[in-house]
Order: structure tokens, then C-alpha cells, then sequence
């Protein structure tokens, strides 16, 4: 299975520095074919700057897949600010993620919130990067595998398959923090997810599990090495070309 390396540009550039962004990955891409064999590659931009995002990456030999960080938990209608899978798949979008702790804490995103987000995105054709992660008290208390399975089980649709979902183990305490889960740590988690979506789909191998948390150049090759890591959810250091290539020749 090839890695899957995702970027979560979060609320973060200006139209300029998201342009500037996604033409150095693009390049990065271009010059180095090699990567392309063993990686693929996803933007989750700001929804505002997606459009100039996809014009950049657009193409359909491109190797890039244009993802959004959420959309509502509602097919249509009057809700004002709010995305709907269906817009996301109609403007190009492959991806949307979902169940990001920023949103759970943020918004006050529920389980029950982020299944009704995942039905409508598979029914509209997306895939979705869904996120869980455990909290450093959660954690503390020896509790991060029931926390981590209630959030797998509450927030899957049935409509879940290996095609349309990607799930992404993200410990709380790990994002934007420098601190990342040890390899142990990582390859436990993934094995137990591994078994858990075995409980809630058919083909659970086939399911990518991207590890999550203070990604960077410098941890990538040994968290890909542990088995079950199919790739990476990378926040601060996908912001930065040389370090999102760097991550993806961790693969
Ligand atoms: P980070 O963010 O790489 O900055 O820790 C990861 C994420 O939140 O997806």
C-alpha cells in the first residue's frame, strides 16, 4: 500500500503563501518522479483558498488530491457559514477530514456530529480522513484505547468501506506540541485500530491509518517503519515545502 501524506494547512497563509505553497510542492514533485512510487499526496488548504490552490495542482495526470478540513453535518439548506460535502465533491475535492481534535474541542463536535458528516461525504463521493486521538490525561489514566475505540465506533457511518476511509490516530497531546508517541506507542495504537475496524467493515487491511501529532522530517521514517503506519496527517511542518517532501522520502 503506497503512503498516504497529508497536509493540514489548518487556518493558516494568505492567498500569496498558500500559491507559493502549492507551486513549491507541485515542482518538488515534478523533479523528484521517484516519490510518486511509494507516496500519495494530499492539500487541505483553508476552504477559501482551495480554488487557487486547485488551479495549481489541477490536471488529471496530477499527483496531488485536493481535501478540505471539514463540511457540515447537513446535506443543504439554511445554514449559514457552513460547507456541505456535496459543494466539495462538486468543486474537486477527493478528501475531507473529520473528527480533528481542534473540532472536537472547538466546536464541541460530538461522535454522533462527525458520523453524520462522514455518511454525507461517502454519500457524495468523498473520502474521509477521520480522526481519533486520546487527550495526555485520557492517557495518563491508562484509558486511551477505550477512548480511542469509542470515537472509532461512534463516528464511522456504516456506509464506511476501504475506499472511503482513511482513519488517522492523532494523540491529542502530540499536535503542535513537539512531542510525538513512541514507536511502541504508535505501533500498539495502530494494531488495535486495525482490529477495531475489523469489528465495523469488511477488508480492515485495506484501510489506510495515518499517524498524527508533530510529524517532521527528522521522525518521519521510523513512524513509517512501524507496521500498520500507512501514512501521516501533517499539520505545522506541511507548511513548509522542503519539510513536506522530506516527510514523504521518510516513505
Ligand atoms: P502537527 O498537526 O503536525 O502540527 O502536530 C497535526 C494535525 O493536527 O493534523
Amino acid at each position: 500500500m503506497k503512503k498516504l501524506i497529508a497536509g493540514n494547512w489548518k487556518m493558516n497563509g494568505t492567498l500569496e503563501s498558500a500559491r507559493a505553497l502549492a507551486t513549491g510542492i507541485v515542482e518538488a514533485l515534478h523533479a523528484d518522479r521517484d516519490v510518486l512510487e511509494r507516496c500519495d499526496f494530499v492539500l487541505c488548504p483553508p476552504f477559501l483558498h482551495l480554488v487557487a490552490v486547485r488551479a495549481i495542482v489541477d490536471g488529471a495526470a496530477s499527483p496531488i488530491t485536493l481535501g478540505a478540513q471539514d463540511c457540515a453535518a447537513t446535506p443543504d439548506g439554511a445554514h449559514t457559514g457552513d460547507i456541505s460535502a456535496a459543494m466539495l465533491k462538486d468543486f474537486g475535492c477527493g478528501y475531507v477530514i473529520l473528527g480533528h481534535s481542534e473540532r472536537r474541542q472547538n466546536h464541541g463536535e460530538t461522535n454522533q456530529t462527525i458520523a453524520a458528516k462522514a455518511r454525507l461525504a461517502h454519500e457524495n463521493g468523498l473520502c474521509v480522513i477521520l480522526c481519533v486521538g486520546e487527550k495526555e490525561d485520557e492517557r495518563a489514566a491508562g484509558g486511551e484505547l477505550d477512548v480511542v475505540e469509542n470515537q472509532l465506533v461512534q463516528s464511522l457511518p456504516p456506509t464506511a468501506n476501504p475506499e472511503n476511509t482513511v482513519v488517522a490516530y492523532e494523540p491529542v497531546w502530540a499536535i503542535g506540541t513537539g512531542k510525538t508517541a513512541t514507536p511502541d506507542d504508535v505501533r500498539a495504537m495502530h494494531r488495535f485500530l486495525r482490529r477495531k475496524l475489523g469489528e465495523c467493515l469488511a477488508h480492515p487491511d485495506k484501510v489506510r491509518i495515518l499517524y498524527g501529532g508533530s510529524v517532521k522530517p527528522d521522525n518521519a521514517a521510523e513512524l513509517f517503519r512501524v507496521e500498520n503506519v500507512d501514512g501521516a496527517l501533517i499539520g505545522g511542518a506541511s507548511l513548509k515545502v522542503d519539510q513536506y517532501m522530506a516527510i514523504a522520502h521518510g516513505a
